[in-house]
């Protein structure tokens, strides 16, 4: 299997599998669209990440929701890692069409010419994310296993912000495994799902062997500096390197798995040359969970700059609470086993951010815009 397809692979996760890959010795080909979102309105000099790959991979500039981009782009290819897609959460809660139409609609689309024209395709990776889980699995000290349902606003307003139980008891997180219930919170994480599923039923079914990788939050070099709607170290990052102060919603004891990026791609690598990762789901993360404060912390003492963290007691609807993973199956199965400790992984990402030419990221703009859809309390 020597020929890939990446779509998506001008992006933050796609452009560092691209290299990886590519320094194995695999024949790479990029199916991206360079969405100014991400790569702002001129790619060739506002995108670190587009430039990073221009001029190392085959590249098409095509979109996912158009068919014969898609038919040029997978002539020739043995696997397709399809990660092009509509990331932001809050984002997807009022462009619902747009994030149904590419997530959705778009792997239909690839899916309708592996099943009815000629090809040579015989894996597709398909990357899902954690937001299949919603708030994930949780403990009841009394009932055992929970998987709560979305907070109470009324109670969120009040500064509760921690999971209760209607009977009043606090549920404590636990590491979220792949049998876990699915309760997406998110149109985003109803479409990450809608794609997963699309691809395990209809690829098991044609023969292709697919498999899909839920990330946690992935960070590190090369993330967008210019998207606001997604990657908490970047807009944090981009809103200290402008001057300002970070504002922190609820109260900043919010927990994510942070996995550097170097980390999720050689997850993926290992999901390409393993068969036994065919068939299968796997959670990639690290099974750690960092609170917001931390991070924020973190790059106050990696930037050496003077802002105030400010928790500003707001939360968007749709926001999970906590939520880590269980990954002893991908530890188990494909001998994956994070590299880069959270501490060495903001480090590098900061000494990158550093280098950058830093604009305005319209955070501002962006969470006005969450305010107006009533998203943002
Ligand atoms: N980064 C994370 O923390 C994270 C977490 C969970 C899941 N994921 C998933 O991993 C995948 C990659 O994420 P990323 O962080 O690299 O995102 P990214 O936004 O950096 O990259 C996505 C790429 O897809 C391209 N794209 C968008 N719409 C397209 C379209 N219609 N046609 C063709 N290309 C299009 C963009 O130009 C961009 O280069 C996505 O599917 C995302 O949902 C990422």
């Amino acid at each position: 299997m020597k020929n890939i397809l990446i779509t998506g692979g001008a992006g933050f996760i796609g452009s560092k599998l691209s290299l990886q890959l590519k320094r194995k010795g695999y024949e790479i080909t990029v199916m991206d669209n360079l969405s100014s979102q991400i790569h702002g309105k001129n790619p060739e000099t506002d995108s670190p990440l587009y430039k990073s790959i221009a001029g190392q991979v085959n590249f098409i500039n095509g979109d996912v929701v158009r068919s014969e981009d898609w038919e040029k782009a997978i002539e020739g290819q043995d696997v397709i890692v399809h990660l092009a897609a509509e990331t932001g959460t809050g984002q997807s809660m009022y462009q619902i069409e747009k994030y149904t139409g590419v997530n959705v609609s778009g792997t239909a689309k690839m899916l309708d010419l592996l099943v009815n024209k000629p090809h040579q395709v015989k894996k597709v990776i398909i990357a899902s994310s954690r937001a299949v889980y919603g708030e994930g699995k949780y403990l009841h000290p009394e009932l055992g296993l929970i998987y709560p349902k979305p907070r109470n606003v009324e109670e969120m307003r009040k500064g509760h912000f921690e999971i209760q139980y209607p009977d009043g008891q606090f549920l404590t997180a636990l590491p979220t495994d792949e049998e876990s219930k699915i309760h997406p919170t998110s149109i985003y994480g109803i479409t990450k799902y809608a794609q997963e599923q699309m691809v395990m039923t209809a690829c098991s079914s044609m023969g292709v062997a697919p498999v899909a990788v839920r990330f946690q939050n992935v960070y590190g070099e090369g993330q967008s500096l210019l998207n606001p709607y997604t990657g908490i170290l970047s807009i944090f990052s981009s809103q200290i390197l402008n001057g300002n102060d970070i504002n922190v919603f609820e109260d900043g004891k919010e927990s994510r798995d942070f996995i550097h990026v170097d980390d999720a791609v050689e997850a993926v690598v290992k999901c390409i040359e393993n068969d036994s990762a065919d068939g299968e789901v796997f959670n990639v993360g690290t099974g750690i969970p960092t609170d917001v404060i931390t991070v924020a912390e973190n790059l106050k003492k990696f930037y050496n700059r003077d802002f105030e963290i400010n928790i500003s007691g707001q939360f968007r609807l749709g926001d999970i609470r906590h939520n880590f993973a269980d990954i002893s199956k991908i530890k188990s199965r494909l001998n994956f086993q994070p590299q880069v400790s959270f501490e060495e992984g903001i480090s590098k990402f900061t000494k990158w951010v550093l280098q950058q030419n830093i604009r305005d990221v319209k955070f501002k703009e962006s969470l006005e815009e969450m305010k107006v859809k009533g998203l943002l309390k």
